[in-house]
């Protein structure tokens, strides 16, 4: 199999696809990202890597730090987060606050916006909020093993100032007593964790654990037991795209996470870690590129978890 030649066609089919979505506007740095780009970048098990496109350009990665956090968190406290935090697929949009309210201020699952909310403020712990942020930027740094990774301050201050609704499922889980720090704190965390600025290539040599049982391959170093691993896949196999989660495991059936910059994370567990970013989002909120390339990317080379022997 000759994944380098399959990135390549990739991206050439990409470029010309006609219907490439819409930028995010609610966040004015990401609103005006140009649309027409489009990044590939394949991390192999033995550390090979094939890129294509814009595969070394920083996007903005948006909700993919949401497994990140949640892989420090977990680390923080153990399993004890998940008294905090659901483990189902939401069925609602990213930055819904509907359920709260039934359900008791308790997120339905860590890669909603409520979720990450409460992992951050798990996060905070008894730290300041630039601790907080700074061992985040370490962890990934430490993932990717590149230290030119950097968070984007200026799209963490356009969100704190119009992040109206994030604010508001904040406050919603403060009066429910699931959040234990000061709203504002809370949420600088939550910001900045999301302004993480990355290349596809970076990305996909960061999720490098969650293909190898839980061990970066790079440092040759564990991250997480062999279980957690499997566990986070899981978890981003069923609430990874929101209301499109199914859709996704329809259409690709990998785990996956995505983020409102375009980009997406996708694991092969014992094979690959896949990142792909295109700016243009579907009306679920994931890219629409980078869906239709991983799409094509399994039809082609066989992945999936639901059939591992194929490939
Ligand atoms: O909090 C927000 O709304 C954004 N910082 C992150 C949302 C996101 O990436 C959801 N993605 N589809």
């Amino acid at each position: 199999m000759n994944l380098s030649a399959i990135v390549a066609d990739i991206a050439a089919e990409m470029a010309e696809a006609p219907e490439r979505g819409a930028p995010a506007d609610y966040i004015p740095a990401l609103a005006q990202v140009d649309p027409r780009r489009f990044g590939i970048a394949i991390v192999e098990a033995d550390g090979t890597c094939h890129l294509a496109g814009d595969a070394e350009q920083p996007f903005s990665i948006q909700s993919i730090s949401k497994v990140f956090a949640l892989t420090l968190a977990l680390g923080a406290v153990g399993d004890q987060l998940w008294q905090r935090v659901g483990r189902e697929p939401s069925g609602t949009a990213f930055n819904s606050i509907v359920q709260l309210e039934t359900e008791g201020g308790i997120p339905r699952n860590p890669f909603i916006n409520a979720g990450a909310i409460v992992v951050a403020d798990m996060l905070l712990g008894n730290h300041e909020p630039r601790e907080a942020i700074g061992e985040m930027l370490r962890f990934v740094r430490g993932l990717a093993g590149e230290e030119d990774i950097v968070i984007d301050a200026a799209v963490a201050q356009a969100e704190m100032e119009t992040g109206h609704r994030n604010h508001a499922l904040a406050h919603y889980m403060r009066a429910f007593g699931n959040l234990h720090h000061p709203v504002e704190r809370v949420m600088g965390v939550y910001f900045h964790f999301c302004a993480l600025a990355m290349s596809c290539r970076q990305l996909a040599l960061a999720g490098r654990y969650l293909m190898a049982r839980g061990v970066n391959p790079g440092a040759g170093r564990s991250v997480v037991s062999p279980q957690r691993a499997r566990r986070i896949n899981a978890l981003m196999m069923s609430c990874g795209h929101y209301d499109g989660s199914g859709e996704f495991a329809f259409r690709v059936g990998l785990p996956g996470k995505s983020g409102v910059g375009g980009g997406i994370l996708a694991i092969v567990p014992g094979r690959a870690s896949i990142a792909v970013w295109s700016p243009g989002l579907n009306a679920r909120g994931n890219s629409q590129l980078g869906t239709l390339a991983l799409e094509r990317l399994v039809q082609r080379t066989g992945w999936s978890v639901f059939d591992p022997q194929a490939g």
